[in-house]
């Protein structure tokens, strides 16, 4: 997990086989082939078209092994969460800085150890039958996806602060899992924050990265590139033909969040983007 990666260049982000390397023209009836840029100077890239966003989107609660297990029944084989750190270093999924919209707790979650946050009930919330649901750990999550053969988008959410550790933790946990899981892709590991990305490539260089961005304001490409990324993840709407384009010349991979629109996957399947994230895993068909 040591090995050093070109920034911005063409690279084998998965470094391995595994599932769903999706055609994505079976993914969605967008009535067409895509039309943007065709990346053929990169290598495969091993993870499939569709994602499912913090586990499994609204059905189930979100960034619990509950989702995930309602995802995969769905067919997804690729899933989105957010994983953070407590406060003595457990590094576990969860959206928000604070307890109170998707658990009975109270409080930033940074504040709390992992005993106590792995008492909270993070499915109540949702509706009676999930009542009881647990904050998943980085650990439990990558050994679902490893039993299921499903590959992993791990989207670094530090509370403020805490950007160093958390990338730190997460590569670190993340790559000695890999060792063990050697048939799939390996996780990507995705942030807004360039401070986690950052530690992340410190301390496992050879697990992807990928700038998630809102926007594309000057200086991104510069930014994915000095990062070592092999993909940006724009906000859905954000993508255009024009970044579409300058993404694929640099060599860089393009998925979209959140897509729960028929028109707007449309749209980003004809511009050839590599992932769609998305809420809707009734809807979509992986
Ligand atoms: O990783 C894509 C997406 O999850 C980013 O936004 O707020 O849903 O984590 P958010
Ligand atoms: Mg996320």
């Amino acid at each position: 997990m040591t090995a050093p990666s070109a920034p911005g260049g063409a690279r084998d982000p998965g470094g391995r086989s595994g599932p769903g390397s999706s055609s994505g023209a079976d993914a969605f009836d967008d009535g067409g082939e895509p039309s943007g840029p065709p990346p053929s100077s990169l290598p495969p890239w091993p993870y499939p078209r569709w994602i499912a966003h913090r586990g499994a989107g609204r059905l189930a609660p979100e960034n619990t092994l509950a989702a995930f297990a309602l995802g995969h029944a769905l067919g997804y084989r690729m899933f989105e969460c957010d994983v953070r750190l407590s406060a003595d270093g457990q590094a576990f999924l969860l959206h928000d800085d604070t307890l109170e919209r998707t658990t009975d707790g109270k409080g930033p979650a940074l504040a709390r150890t992992w005993a106590e946050l792995a008492r909270v009930d993070a499915g109540a919330w949702h509706s009676p039958p999930y009542a009881g649901a647990r904050l998943p750990t980085l650990d439990e999550v990558l050994d679902f996806c490893a039993r299921h053969d499903c590959a992993l988008n791990l989207e670094l959410k530090p509370a403020p602060g805490d950007a160093r550790r958390t990338g730190a933790t997460v590569a670190a946990e993340v790559a000695e899992g890999a060792r063990h899981a050697a048939a799939a892709p390996l996780p990507v590991l995705s942030s807004f924050d360039v401070e986690a990305l950052e530690a992340a490539a410190t301390v496992a260089s050879a697990l992807p990265r990928a700038l998630l961005l809102e926007g594309f304001s000057p200086g991104w490409l510069e930014t994915a590139q000095r990062l070592g990324c092999v993909a940006v993840v724009g906000e859905q709407s954000a993508w255009t033909p024009e970044t579409a384009a300058v993404a694929a010349r640099a060599g860089l991979r393009r998925l979209a969040y959140t897509v729960n629109d028929e028109a707007q996957a449309s749209r980003l399947l004809a511009l050839g983007l590599d992932g769609l994230i998305t809420d809707r895993v009734d809807h979509f068909r992986p």
